[in-house]
Parts: C-alpha cells; structure tokens; sequence
C-alpha cells in the first residue's frame, strides 16, 4: 500500500454525515473547537519527578476519578480498593445499598484495611480486629481496656467523597470538591441515547505500561497516529476526516468508519472497505460480501443494528450509521475514557504506583444486556510478558493495541533524551491531548 502521508481531506466529517440514510442527533454534529495553543508542552511532565509531585498534590488529590463500576460492589458488604499515586480508597457498599469510601487504612496502626475485593458484614482490620461499619462508623474495639482515651466518633473511617455517573462510581479525595454534576458538566446529555448505567461490564483488562500515563494515554486520544501506527485500517478509516470538540472538563473525537482514509492514493472497493473494517486476514473468506451497488459503511451499519436488536430492541431503528459504524471516544478530565453509542470501550490511565515512569492501561467492554444483569467480569492482569492478544475478550482490538503500546516505551526513552525542550502537538487533530494540557495547566497553577 502507498501512502501519501501529505493528502488532504477533500470532504469533512459534517459532509459524511449528510449522507447518513437516517436522521443523524444533533449531538454528533456539535462542534466546539479549540484555539490553537501557542506553547509547547514541556518535557518535563512526561519525565520528572518534581513535575510528578506537583501532579499528585495539585491534581490526583483533589480531582474526580473513577474508581470502579456500580456493578463491581452489586452487593450489601461488597468492597474493592482504587489505588492511586501511593494512596488506597476502599469503595464499599452498606446494608442500604448506599456507596461510601474511605481512606483505606486503619487508624490503629495503619495497616491497609482490605487489600482486596471482598464481601464482608464489617470492614475488619487483620493486624489486630479492629472493626468498623460498612457506613464507616467504629464497631469494636479488641482489648477495649486498653484504649481508655479513645473516643469512638474520632475513629470512623476517614470518609472519601462519592459520585456516581453512567454506572460508573467516581471518587474525590478532596473535602472541599466541587460536586461532580458541576464538575461533568453536560456529559450527561452527550450519553442520553445511549446510557451506560444500561450496559454491564463484560471484560475488563489491565497491564503495567513502561511509560508516564499522559503518554499512554495520549496514545489513544486521536486518529492522527493511524497513518503510521495501524496502516492496515487505512483502507476504512477516515482519520483525516475525524471531528475533534472541547467541552469544559471533557473532549472528544468521532473518527468515521467505513470510509477510506484521504491518505489512501488508490481506490479501495467497498469490499476492501469492508474487510478492512471487519478486520480480516488476507488467507481468510470476507465476514460478508458487499452486494453491488450497496457500500460497507451502510452494510456494516445494518449488521450492527441487528446484532444490538436483541437487547435494545426498536430502539435500534432510531438509530443513524454514523452511530453504529464511527468512532466517538470522550475523554473526561484527567483520565477517563468512556467511548459513546455502542462500541463498548472505556479506557482509565493512571500511575503505577507512585512512579511517574509506569503506569496503568485498562480497557473495559460495556455491553447491553437483555434480562437480568449479568455479573462484572473481574480485572484480566496481563503480565509483563503477555502482549495484548491473550486479552482473546478484546477480540480484534489487541492486535491494535500491540501496535500503539509498541510506542509508548519508545516515547518514554525518547523524551528523556530530547534536546527540544517540549512536544508540539498539532492544531486541530491533537485537539484532545491539547485540551487535558490545558486542563492540567490550570489545576497545577491553583
Ligand atoms: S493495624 Fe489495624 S487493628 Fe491494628
Ligand atoms: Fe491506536
């Protein structure tokens, strides 16, 4: 295949949607750009330990983050810890079905409370028995005699602040944080037509990456890197053509499938279009043949229509292609990633550990459901040594992500080595990156 790495879009993504047969929500053609930045992005948040600190006291300790799925603690006493930059918050669910969180150590002599999910009538600490309410409030005390000082009320649990969105459980360590509808602003009405409190989560993998967050992250936030990083998608992917939007704390991308990419100098057939999209191997029979005169987008629009049908029923009807075949992956401030319509992906970054040289990449499948919930499935830990293909529950997606990952460690390298003192990023396709710098920028100066 050639690539003319200069070719530019000759249609816009708004135009492609013209010729949707179905009526399209006004929500995918918003449009909200974003001024071009005038300054680079400093080196050093992607390398130093200093810069690292400052991220972790002006940021991780007072923003919103999401720390698990509502379905994850489904039941009274059901627990997990969200780990972040060193510190521990256990999320627990009471007898009323309420979600607390507290600080994840026991007052006595701080021992990690729960090291593990769990389902439990009390939070009871192994070192020596203190217990405590699923509410937070202390229960019992072993050797009573021996604390006469102790006043019961000062020995809660230190409470965390709590929120919920989409089925999701968000997190703040700072008392004094804004609520978190103010803090989401209009998200909610991005997802109106496709809530997902509705899905349940039906993989979820995770893996240690060798490289700051922010670069792993970033890897996965535009369409600009498709050219060179997964050529193969060219032949249906129109990532020139992406839409790029700023929203308060959120940002977005629709990246349209089903499409060539204006980078491509030869004229795929549909059925190039199609086996692009649907991932085969040249040795492999074409998942469905494209009739003539009918185009791959539109056939893979109608596929996906009847394969959601059974779970959403007549709702799939109201449904437009651009829905069911584009891209629209959010990114909501500092480290959420929940993809909209139905293609089921939601990605969190954060920190391994305390190390701003490691982080952790999770992507997640939300999927609807007919009846009752299914169960969440737990976190798949690949190890070090695994590649993204033994996530088989990924499906297509982990040869992809072999290929972005290959990246990251690279960028990691390259930026403790490079003399330029910052990274460029591009005006318009690196809109989403630009607009978490420009978050970062304010929240570091508070
Ligand atoms: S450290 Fe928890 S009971 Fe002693
Ligand atoms: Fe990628």
């Amino acid at each position: 295949m050639s690539i003319d790495y200069n070719q530019r879009p000759t249609v816009t993504y708004q135009e492609l949607l013209d010729t949707d047969s179905h009526e399209v929500p006004k929500v995918l053609r918003w449009f909200s750009p974003m001024p071009p930045s005038e300054a680079d992005v400093p080196v050093e948040r992607y390398t130093s330990a200093e810069f690292h600190k400052l991220e972790v006291d002006k940021m991780w300790m007072k923003a919103w983050q999401m720390a698990c799925r509502e379905e994850d603690i489904p039941e009274p006493g059901d627990h997990l810890s969200y780990d972040i930059v060193g510190r521990s918050i256990l999320v627990a669910r009471t007898e009323s079905g309420e979600i607390n969180a507290f600080h994840n150590v026991c007052p006595h002599r701080g021992r990690k409370l729960k090291e593990s999910r769990g389902r439990d009538t009390e939070l009871r600490c192994a070192f020596h028995g203190f217990a405590w309410e699923l509410g937070g409030c202390l229960k019992q005390v072993p050797c009573q005699w021996d604390f006469p000082r102790l006043e019961s009320a000062e020995w809660a649990l230190t409470d965390v602040r709590v929120g919920t969105w989409g089925g999701f459980v968000f997190i703040n360590m700072d008392p004094d944080c804004e609520p978190l509808e103010d803090f989401l602003g209009d998200l909610d009405s991005h997802f109106d037509r496709w809530p997902l409190e509705d899905r349940y989560k039906e993989a979820h993998v995770a893996k240690v990456m060798n490289c700051n967050w922010k670069i792993a992250q970033e890897a996965f936030m535009e369409a600009f890197h498709v050219v060179a990083t997964h050529p193969q998608l060219l032949p249906s992917l129109g990532d020139a053509i992406s839409q790029y939007d700023v929203f308060g704390n959120f940002s977005r991308a629709i990246s349209p499938n089903g499409v060539p990419s204006p980078h491509v100098t030869w004229e795929p057939s549909q059925q190039d279009i199609f086996d692009a999209m649907s991932d085969r191997n040249l040795d492999e029979e074409p998942k469905a043949v494209v009739p003539d005169g009918e185009t791959a987008r539109h056939l893979a629009a109608e596929s996906a229509r009847e394969s959601l049908r059974p779970a959403i029923g007549d709702r799939a009807d109201e449904l437009c292609d651009a829905e069911l075949t584009e891209s629209i992956y959010y990114t909501v401030f500092p480290n959420f990633h929940p993809w909209a319509a139905y293609n089921r992906i939601v990605y969190r970054f954060r920190p391994y550990g305390n190390d701003h040289r490691r982080s952790i990449m999770e992507c997640m499948f939300l999927s609807p459901f007919v009846g009752e919930r299914p169960p969440a499935a737990p976190i798949h830990w690949l190890t070090d040594d695994d590649d993204w293909t033994v996530a088989t529950e990924l499906g297509m997606l982990g040869r992809v992500f072999n290929q972005d990952v290959y990246n990251v460690p690279e960028v990691q390298a390259g930026l403790k080595a490079m003399v330029k003192p910052g990274v460029t990023f591009a005006d318009y396709q690196e809109t989403k990156p630009r607009h978490f710098h420009a978050i970062l920028d304010e929240w570091i100066a508070r």
